[in-house]
């Protein structure tokens, strides 16, 4: 059968993980009468990269850290009450009865977390400019009126909507640290502090730990890292293979509220990104623009650092007037002449900052994309060519497809040495990767129909 010999053949070394089942068993609510010294928490969590957060099991409550600020908080099971003793000498940030329903959130990072725990529904209040969302399911919600969001949007974030006191009072806001909001109870997050992508996304876990839904964090967890992986040694392998001096990588933008051009500092989530694909990032500390107390960079010193740069990302939406205004300077830059220069509009302006959190693994296979060592099956949905193609928008809401990782079909292909792989992986080394390279129409072809059979 044809597409079975497809698979056995070029297909080598595929790793296709498709929709797996994900579903929490999550304790009920106690009774009077419960043991308390029996663990109701079978699902638990722990930090396996991240570094600023920890949580312990006690068998009805829990007690999550945020180790970045030091701030503390006592989770306890509905329907039980937590030993006194622990409350008092706890010096807790917030004493919660779990798991949390109708929170508030205040960071748009934060829906992403709660659309990979599938708990879009229970966001009950939105506390900044509802103009920076990008979840379609999110924003259907607000649109019919379910989401209490400030009153006038680009206001600030002073109050919630009037009339809304009640709420404002039960209700648990995750906010970021830096932030202030007139709820009772907030628990900050801070998952910004992080140095990777799967340290960042793994606060999904820390989330998790206030609505039982430990088991679908430690899955979506495990399948980013291990996505993420598959697409870095498959990128790996085609640098090593076929590149003889690495491709050179130049990430920065203008920053107009600051005056300057802020350039990469590495260690940090886009350093990982460069050296998973097998490219060398500029990255500099440097600038002589301080008005934002930090240095960035004049456009002199920008074209200096980086003129000879093969790609340019440039992690903004501003790429147009920054262009107007320097355009002549930039064209000193050989990314620019080259047509090379990106920004992260694929997926339209926000969904940098919420889906891409979860979606790292994808944005790694642009970003490889982008310097030449991998050739994603069905484009690039983060970084757009920012001369010849137009921002991009995430699809409508769809009541079939959730915005879950789990749900989201990913192939990767795992380079394999020697000559099992046919078609295409001639040469020294002959990896499957360079199949892809070669014949990626065909292959995504053969590959939707390897999809329908693994799937139906
Ligand atoms: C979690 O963090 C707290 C606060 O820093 C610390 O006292 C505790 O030992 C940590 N527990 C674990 C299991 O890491
Ligand atoms: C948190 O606690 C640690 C250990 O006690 C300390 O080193 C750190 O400075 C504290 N951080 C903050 C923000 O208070
Ligand atoms: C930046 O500042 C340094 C040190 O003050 C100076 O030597 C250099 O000429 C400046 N560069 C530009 C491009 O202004």
């Amino acid at each position: 059968m044809m597409k079975f010999s497809f698979a056995a053949t070029t297909f080598l070394g595929v790793v296709a993980v498709i929709g797996t089942v994900h579903a929490d068993e999550p304790p009920a609510c106690l009774t009077s009468t419960a043991d308390l010294s029996v663990d109701i928490f079978t699902d638990k969590v722990e930090p396996l990269f991240s570094q600023g957060w920890n949580v312990t099991y006690h068998n009805t409550y829990k007690i999550a850290n945020n180790l970045f600020d030091n701030t503390t908080y006592l989770l306890y099971q509905c329907g039980s009450t937590p030993p006194a003793d622990v409350v008092d000498n706890g010096n807790f940030n917030a004493v919660l009865e779990i798991p949390l329903s109708n929170v508030g959130l205040s960071q748009t990072p934060h829906i992403g977390f709660m659309e990979q725990l599938e708990l879009v529904d229970e966001i009950a209040a939105f506390l900044t400019d509802t103009d920076f969302i990008s979840s379609p399911c999110f924003l259907d919600e607000i649109a019919a009126g379910n989401v209490l969001t400030l009153v006038e949007p680009s206001e600030g974030v002073d109050a919630p909507a009037t009339g809304n006191t009640a709420l404002s009072a039960g209700t648990v806001a995750f906010v970021a640290s830096f932030t202030q909001v007139p709820f009772d109870n907030t628990v900050n997050i801070q998952e910004y502090s992080e140095l990777t992508n799967v340290a960042v996304f793994e606060w999904v876990k820390f989330f998790s730990v206030f609505f039982n839904k430990e088991h679908t964090a430690n899955q979506v967890v495990e399948a980013a890292e291990s996505r993420f992986d598959c697409v870095a040694q498959n990128a790996g392998a085609v640098q090593a293979d076929n590149m003889p001096v690495k491709p050179v990588v130049l990430w920065a933008y203008y920053s107009d509220f600051c005056g300057g051009w802020d350039v990469a500092e590495c260690p940090n989530y886009y350093c990982e990104f460069a050296n998973a694909c097998g490219a060398e990032i500029i990255s500099s500390t440097e600038g002589n623009t301080t008005v934002c107390g930090a240095p960035y960079m004049t456009t002199e010193e920008l074209v200096e650092l980086g003129k000879d740069a093969d790609h340019w990302i440039y992690p903004s939406s501003n790429w147009d007037t920054a262009s107007e205004t320097f355009g002549e300077q930039l064209q000193n830059m050989k990314a620019v002449q080259d047509q090379q220069v990106f920004d992260y509009q694929a997926s339209g302006e926000n969904a940098w900052f919420e889906q891409r959190y979860a979606e790292y693994y994808n944005v790694l296979a642009d970003f490889c994309a982008v310097v030449g060592t991998t050739q994603p099956l069905t484009g690039r949905s983060w970084f757009r060519n920012v001369f010849t193609e137009p921002v991009g928008s995430l699809p409508d809401c769809s009541p079939t497809q959730s915005a879950n990782i789990l749900d989201d079909v990913h192939i990767c292909f795992l380079p394999t040495t020697g000559g099992a792989a046919a078609g295409g992986g001639s040469g020294s080394g002959g990896s499957s990767a360079k199949a892809i390279a070669v014949g990626t129409a065909a292959l995504a072809a053969g590959l939707l129909s390897l999809i329908h059979v693994l799937l139906f």
